[in-house]
């Protein structure tokens, strides 16, 4: 016996409320409250004794145990984020936005593992069979021995998942189609996806099959309203990509069996998604060598190298208060290294529009791209292109100072790779020499100004403040 309780669930974060309100008051949004029946059940409640349960054993914490069974998908990329391929019985969220590249992620990674001889069901809750066979058509896979379902009823699904040995991996693309009977609620609500998503996810514990659910991110980047689901899983990727640009990167934000700091990198072709193993190569693919305002940044994404070309434009303004535009890093951040070049270094910008891009639409988020900004900048103000092939990291402190980066000879290592002959960073950052990189150590943002601009024009120093400290 079940008896209907209504109540009104928040979209965004999953909050309860006995109540509807415009504004849920557990994450603050507007407009998300949705009235839901759930269903609860008479057995519990306060005042009745609880069941009687069974003994289970107590496991000592210290024990022989055998590393999970993990298929791999041979997309080295994508088993990189997961750790070394799909663990069995487990379950995995991949969220992004819509068109970004989920579907055909995922029915590429389930046409690899069909065509190794892994069982796959492909469940289609979006698109019709006959857009799916198109799609594996455009990818060059329609002949794997992929099983494909058009259903949205996770009783149907398991029922039919369950007519055949266990598949090895099950993809549910998308679970904010998916429904069930025990909820009453419309698909794409709370209830609805937090219940299918523990069918779903009971289903793979049971069975020992992997279960990939697909979830669309929010423009805020939340997989929309069934965040609930991040914790129910055992890893959650992200696939993220900038629109207009081709690359994609897979993230791992959750895992319980490997890694969360690795990425997979990708780009989108006419002819599906295509591993990119040197993410350097990528960004710094068009560069084009003595231009004044470009610097090199030796980045790190998670535990993987990544070279970036980052673009500044400092031109004299026209109009009162300066134009500052950043595309690919934080603007508070640059209004911050103006700030130390102005104060610390005599490089006066006040009067100047300053355009900053991180090339091929690759997004920073580490400070230690600070120095590479600055330098950038002052090369295009002083409008002297960087010595050739020099990479640059370091985070800039308020006082001027550089602060040493963390995986430093990991940075070293792929700019030594990739041709570079000299590398400018923090003193006291952990290197490693490399053959053929010149290394180039400094303790301040202003010894940097004096070595880009010593010979060239002068003007663009004060007279007293610019020596080295
Ligand atoms: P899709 O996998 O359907 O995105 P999602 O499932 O995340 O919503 O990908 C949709 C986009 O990818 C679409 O705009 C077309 C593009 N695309 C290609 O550029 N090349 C291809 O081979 C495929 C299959 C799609
Ligand atoms: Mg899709």
């Amino acid at each position: 016996m079940a008896k209907h309780r209504v109540s009104f669930v928040c979209q965004n974060c999953g909050a309860s409320h006995p109540q509807w309100s415009g504004r849920c008051d557990s994450c603050t949004e507007w407009n998300t409250l949705v009235e839901e029946n759930s269903s609860v059940g008479l057995a519990a409640g306060p005042g009745r004794p609880l069941k009687k349960g069974r003994v289970v054993a107590l496991e000592p914490l210290d024990g022989e145990t055998a590393e999970a069974p993990r298929i791999r998908t041979t997309i080295a990329e994508f088993d990189r984020v997961t750790g070394g391929g799909f663990v069995n019985g487990s379950a995995l969220l991949v969220g992004g936005d819509p068109g970004i590249g989920k579907s055909t992620l995922l029915m590429q990674a389930s046409a690899a593992l069909a065509s190794n001889g892994h069982k796959v069901a492909y469940v289609s809750g979006e698109e019709a069979i006959a857009q799916v066979r198109l799609r594996a058509q455009r990818l060059g896979c329609a002949s794997s021995p992929v099983s494909l379902v058009a259903e949205t009823n996770v009783e149907n699904i398991i029922t039919t998942l369950e007519a055949h040995a266990p598949p090895a991996l099950v993809v549910i693309d998308s679970i904010q189609t998916l429904w069930t009977d025990v909820v009453e609620s419309a698909p794409g609500t709370v209830s609805q996806v937090r219940a299918s998503a523990q069918a779903m996810i009971r289903f793979a514990k049971q069975t020992g099959s992997t279960v990939v659910l697909v979830g669309h991110v929010t423009k805020e980047g939340q997989i929309a309203g069934p965040r609930v689901v991040e914790h129910m899983v055992d890893a959650v990727l992200y696939f993220e990509g900038e629109g207009g640009h081709h690359f994609r990167i897979l993230r791992g934000i959750k895992n319980r069996f490997g890694p969360t700091d690795e990425i997979g990198v990708f780009e989108m072709s006419d002819t599906g998604l295509r591993e990119v193993a040197n993410p350097s190569e990528l960004f710094l693919g068009e560069r084009h060598k003595a231009a004044p305002g470009a610097a090199v940044f030796a980045g790190m994404e998670g535990r993987r190298p990544v070279l970036v070309e980052i673009q500044a434009l400092v031109a004299q303004s026209s109009l009162g208060t300066p134009r500052r535009a950043v595309v690919g890093w934080d603007s508070s951040r640059l209004a911050m290294i103006l700030a130390v070049l102005e104060a610390h270094c005599g490089v006066r910008l006040g009067s100047h529009d300053v355009y900053l891009n991180v090339a091929g639409g690759f997004r920073i988020s580490e400070p230690a791209a600070d120095l590479a900004v600055a330098a950038a900048l002052i090369s295009s103000l002083a409008n002297k292109p960087l010595p050739d092939n020099s990479v640059f990291f370091g985070e800039v402190s308020l006082s001027g100072h550089l602060r040493p980066v963390s995986q430093a000879a990991g940075r070293l290592k792929e700019a030594g790779k990739l041709g570079f002959e000299q590398a400018t960073y923090a003193k006291g950052s952990e290197v490693v020499k490399q053959p053929g990189l010149r290394l180039n150590t400094i303790i301040t943002l202003a010894e940097l100004v004096v070595d880009l601009i010593s010979g060239s024009d002068q003007a663009l120093r004060q007279p007293d403040d610019t020596g080295k400290e």
